[in-house]
């Protein structure tokens, strides 16, 4: 299956891009594999004429809002990030008449529609940067709580009005399953990605995104890390680091939509080119903007 792939990327002048929550067999294809900042910016440099995004719905979609005249695959249209829909309908209208200054700040993990109603997008490694560099006062951080309230926390000269939503995996990870972690490798750093909650927050030696917890481990001279994200980041981690020890907390926190994207479908995907990503044109126009917004403040 492999050659395949291998062929008809060649063929069809495809590239694959899969984030580190891809199953590990994917991560090995692909010819990109990254954070989701990191993938958007591969997606909009990118000269292939298919685009085949190993990871979820969010993603390709993005992809697709850069790149309108690629044809952008999913393995599978289904995976879905489920935080990507939590923001009550309303809710963002009545934040702008309440404050006149407002920016709406939009994790990418959030459909296209909520994009459009955003002034501009950020992903876990770039927000606080963003919010900082924004002019305005107030802000409204959407969809994650989690995220919202680290970044309130870094920049503390702003108001940050932070909506309800939350990663029900990240979720899943408690305080207790870490602490339980820590008795068993007390030499263990935490590294921990900021969707988790904050009594998990707490207790971590370092807070970043996927990317940022990887080249972490790369650069620190600890031997053991308990690692508070999904478990996908592992295959890096350990090819990076065949020295080091790599833990997570009891159950290994685990995106079931992330592993979707097997290399069954990434074969299938390119072989029918049948699981296209379509956005409408208004939802697209209105969406570009928040998203390049962010990759020219993320720079
Ligand atoms: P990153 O931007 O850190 O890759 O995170 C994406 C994500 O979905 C985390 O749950
Ligand atoms: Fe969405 Fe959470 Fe899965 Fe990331 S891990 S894609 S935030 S459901």
């Amino acid at each position: 299956m492999k050659n395949q792939i291998e062929q008809l990327k060649k063929e069809k002048n495809a590239v694959i891009l899969a984030h580190y929550y891809a199953p590990a067999e994917v991560q090995e294809i692909a010819d990109f594999v990254g954070d989701s900042f990191y993938l958007a910016k591969i997606a909009k440099q990118s000269k292939a004429d298919i685009i085949v995004f190993c990871g979820v719905y969010f993603m390709g979609e993005s992809a697709k809002i850069l790149n309108p005249d690629k044809k952008v695959l999913m393995p599978d249209l289904t995976a879905d990030c489920a935080m990507a829909h939590m923001v009550a309908d309303g809710i963002i209208d009545e934040m702008r008449n309440k404050y006149d200054d407002l920016a709406v700040v939009c994790y990418i993990n959030s459909t296209a529609k909520l994009k459009c109603q955003s002034d501009v997008c950020v992903t876990s490694s770039n927000a606080v940067k963003i919010v900082k560099a924004l002019p305005n006062k107030n802000i409204f951080f959407i969809p994650d709580k989690n995220l919202g309230r680290f970044v309130a926390e870094q920049v503390p000269e702003k108001n940050i009005i932070i909506n309800d939503g939350f990663c029900p995996v990240h979720a899943k990870i408690t305080a207790e399953q870490l602490l339980s972690e820590k008795v068993k490798h007390p030499k263990a750093e935490v590294l921990t990605h900021p969707e988790c909650e904050s009594d998990v927050l707490v207790l971590s030696d370092y807070i970043g995104s996927t990317a940022d917890i990887i080249a972490y481990a790369k650069q620190n001279n600890a031997d053991e890390f308990i690692i508070c994200t999904e478990d996908g980041v592992n295959y890096k981690l350990i090819t990076d680091n065949p020295e080091k020890r790599f833990y997570y907390p009891e159950p290994h926190p685990c995106c079931a939509d992330m592993k979707l994207n097997t290399i069954e479908s990434v074969l299938s995907v390119l072989l029918n080119e049948d699981k296209e990503v379509i956005v409408d044109d208004a939802v697209r126009i209105g969406s570009l903007l928040p998203l390049e917004r962010m990759l020219e403040l993320g720079k």
